[in-house]
This record gives C-alpha cells, sequence and structure tokens, in this order.
C-alpha cells in the first residue's frame, strides 16, 4: 500500500513510525514532514489545506490512502475532495469535522441526545453574553466559538475576568472563531483525553491519555499546545471509560449519521472526570499532539490496519491487541514558548539516541540545514518512552531528554506527576 500522511509535527512523526513498521506499508510520504519524520518516510512540499492539490498529488503517486494528521485540512473539506477523486482517506468530512471546527455545533448534539456537558449559552453580541455572565457568576468558562489553535478558551475564576474575555473576543482577538462565543459552567475534576476510532457506525476506543497544557511546573503559567503526555490516564479507570462510551461517544455519532454527517476518523473525547462521572469538555477530529506519540508508542504498526479498518467501514471486524504497558512523552520546546521564541538554533547529539520500539524521539518543529537539525518551531521535539510501570516510561523519556544538547531548548520535569504522586 502507498501511503500518505498529511502533517508536521511529532504527532505526524508517531504516525509515521507506527505506520511504516507494518508490512503492508509499501511507500510511506509524508507533506510536509520534518526533519526526523525525513529519516523514515518520503517528504512532499504540498499544500494540505488545497483539498484540489492534494487529491493530484495522491494520484500523480500512485497513493492507495491518505491519512490526515492535523485539523485545518479536516475543517477545509481536504477528506471530502479525496473522496471525490475516489482516494481512500481516513478523517472527517467537512460536516463531521463541525464537531472541534464549531463548539456550539457540538453543544448542539449534545444537548439533542442528552449527552453529559457544561450548562451553556450562545451568543453573537457581547451585551447579551455580559448580561449572562453577570447572572451565572464566576467561575465561569469563556469560548470562541470557531478553531482557535487551542488559545480561545478563557477559564474565569472571577466575573471582571470573565466580562473583559467577551470584549476581548468580540474585538476580534481570535480573528473569525471570535465572532460567536460560547459560555459554558465551569466543570471541576480531573481531566482526561479518550480516543475512539470511528467508521460511521462502529466506535473502537483505542486509549487514554492525559495532557499537561500549562507551559510551567506543577500546571503553571499560560497555556500551550501541550507540554507532555502520558497513556494510559488511571481516572479512565472501566467504569468511566462505559459510562463515557454509552452516554456520550455511542449517542453523539448517532446523532451525526442521523443528520447525514457520520464521523469517520479518530475522535478525540476531551473529558472532565469527577467522582467516576465524564462529562465532555470538547471533542477534536484528530489525533492529540502529544497524546497521538504515547498512543503510537503504545500501538505500533497495528495502528494502520485499525484506521485503514476504519476509513474502508470495517471497524467491526477489528479488535486492538493491547499490552499492559505504559507510554510518557516529553516536549521539549523553544525558550519563550509560547511567546516569542527564536527559531535556527542547532541541536546536537540526536544521532547517539537509541530508536527502538521502547523509545523514540519524535521530530515536530525541526528541518535540516547543511546537515545539521535546527529547531524552526515552539515545540521541537518529544522524547518518548514505554515500561511496563509509568515510573519506568518516565525515567526513559527522561534520560533520553537530558542526553540531548540543546541550550535553547526546556522541558518540564514533573509530566506524569498526577499519576506518579
Ligand atoms: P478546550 O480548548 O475546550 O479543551 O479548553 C481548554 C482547557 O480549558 C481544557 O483543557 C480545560 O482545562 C479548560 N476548560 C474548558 N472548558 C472547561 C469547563 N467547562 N470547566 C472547566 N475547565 C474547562
Ligand atoms: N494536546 C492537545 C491537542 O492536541 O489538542
Amino acid at each position: 500500500m502507498n501511503i500518505l500522511i498529511l502533517g508536521g509535527g511529532g504527532r505526524e512523526h508517531s504516525l509515521a513510525w507506527a505506520v511504516q513498521q507494518n508490512p503492508k506499508c509499501d511507500r510511506l510520504i509524508v507533506a510536509p514532514g520534518n526533519a526526523g519524520i525525513a529519516g523514515i518516510a518520503e517528504c512532499a512540499d504540498l499544500d494540505i489545506e488545497d483539498g484540489g492539490a492534494v487529491a493530484v498529488f495522491a494520484s500523480e503517486n500512485a497513493v492507495d490512502f491518505v491519512i490526515v494528521g492535523p485539523e485545518a485540512p479536516l475543517t477545509a473539506g481536504v477528506a471530502d475532495r479525496l473522496r471525490d477523486a475516489g482516494i481512500l482517506v481516513f478523517g472527517p468530512s467537512a460536516a463531521a469535522a463541525q464537531l472541534e471546527g464549531s463548539k456550539h455545533f457540538t453543544k448542539e448534539i449534545c444537548a439533542a441526545v442528552g449527552a453529559p456537558t457544561a450548562a451553556y449559552g450562545h451568543f453573537n453580541d457581547a451585551e447579551a453574553a455580559k448580561a449572562y455572565i453577570r447572572a451565572q457568576g464566576a467561575p465561569i468558562v469563556v469560548k470562541a466559538d470557531g478553531l482557535a489553535a487551542g488559545k480561545g478558551v478563557i477559564v474565569a475564576m472571577d466575573e471582571a475576568t470573565a466580562l473583559a474575555a467577551v470584549d476581548d473576543m468580540f474585538a476580534g482577538e481570535f480573528g473569525e472563531a471570535g465572532a460567536e462565543v460560547v459560555i459554558e459552567a465551569f466543570l471541576q475534576g480531573e481531566e482526561a483525553s479518550f480516543f475512539v476510532l470511528c467508521d460511521g457506525e462502529t466506535a473502537l476506543p483505542i486509549g487514554s491519555a492525559q495532557d499537561h497544557k500549562a507551559v510551567g511546573e506543577g500546571d503553571t503559567g499560560p497555556n500551550t499546545g501541550g507540554m507532555g503526555a502520558y497513556s494510559p490516564a488511571p481516572v479512565m479507570n472501566p467504569e468511566v471509560t462505559d459510562k463515557a462510551l454509552s452516554q456520550i461517544v455511542a449517542p453523539c455519532l448517532a446523532e451525526m449519521a442521523r443528520r447525514g454527517m457520520a464521523f469517520q476518523g479518530v475522535l478525540f473525547v476531551g473529558l472532565m472526570i469527577e467522582d467516576d462521572q465524564p462529562s465532555l469538555i470538547e471533542f477534536n477530529v484528530r489525533f492529540g499532539d502529544p497524546e497521538c506519540q504515547v498512543l503510537m508508542m503504545r500501538l505500533g504498526a497495528q495502528i494502520l490496519d485499525l484506521m485503514h479498518a476504519a476509513a474502508e467501514g470495517r471497524l467491526s471486524e477489528t479488535r486492538v491487541n493491547w499490552g499492559n504497558d505504559h507510554a510518557m512523552s516529553v516536549v521539549l520546546a523553544a525558550q519563550g514558548y509560547p511567546g516569542y521564541y527564536d527559531k535556527g538554533s542547532v541541536i546536537n547529539s540526536l544521532d547517539t539516541l537509541a530508536e527502538t520500539s521502547m523509545e523514540m524521539c519524535f521530530h515536530a518543529g525541526t528541518s535540516k540545514v547543511n546537515g545539521q537539525t535546527v529547531a524552526t518551531g515552539g515545540r521541537v521535539l518529544n522524547a518518548t518512552a514505554r515500561g511496563s510501570t509509568l515510573a519506568e516510561a518516565r525515567a526513559r523519556a527522561y534520560a533520553m531528554a537530558e542526553t540531548i544538547e540543546w541550550p535553547e531548548g526546556f522541558y518540564r520535569s514533573d509530566i506524569g506527576w498526577r499519576a506518579l504522586k
């Protein structure tokens, strides 16, 4: 099978790493890829949000199967263009990608089926939004409706912060994404991410993870795309998993199918869990980054068969082979991230790292310049390892992170603290 993966972050490096271990993979192309991906696959320069261009590229290169990594091509309809061209693709239609692209849309789906989620109001003018906040009181959560690269959410512990967030959003701080806002009740509890493959009908759980969104030790400081993750998340015990599937995932997927927008791809279910009761915080329509890295470490080559089955509507015939293992990924980011950071610093000693089924350094923002690996993004590397316990995975991941010579980078030293405390 000739396979094309769209994306160029740590998520896509881990997907490429798992996929190319599967003997069914003949040729693997990743667009645009990065310096790490270039070591295991062909990289292609392609505008991955241009569905027409991706379809032409796929045809010209005899691609049998396309795997879409990030959300932007999905909400832009790239999966639809590929299907129109008769190319098999893993990833939802633009209509189904509204589950991530519009918070209001997701709230409506939840309301239609009674799925547990925070009570909310939806507004397109600031005064009505503020009146709602005054009536509800703080703490309260203000969200830009559309895609805002993970930044359009303000968890306001007091009313003044919430009111100011509304003004910022309507003043255009998050662009088009903030032209509508969702305001919702503050949920208490512990967060977890739950990943489910879907073929439009069948839902197949493939694991859980916990991310660390804040940049600083002890979950302090501004939010990032994610500074580290581990899998499984202990809070996702069998009871919580059953409830998440029966109360949230299954009814929402059935409602999507009923509306003629059956969801195919991976559903990233962001949950808040209190007293073993999960509530939906959000859906994403793609793997998390860095959550994907820990899932791929654990699942390995079988993920290709599972994604292929999802794309062909054969998930009911599959099963997941689980080991009793744990994985952790530590993100190395450029100093200054998530604020301003310099690009172009050189990273050394990467070639001394082991690359095995137990430990891999996945690349995110890297490229090769004159034979050297240089940092080109905010999140740059993911030191990822597996172990029979989380403590073992942690020790391996941090040993790897310490070996990497990159003075311009930093990482959190406490990934996994909740599970290891
Ligand atoms: P989201 O982009 O919707 O995942 O929100 C970003 C983060 O804000 C989440 O990971 C939570 O930590 C927090 N958050 C979002 N909604 C709520 C809520 N209703 N109650 C408490 N925290 C929330
Ligand atoms: N790590 C969070 C996300 O991918 O949305």
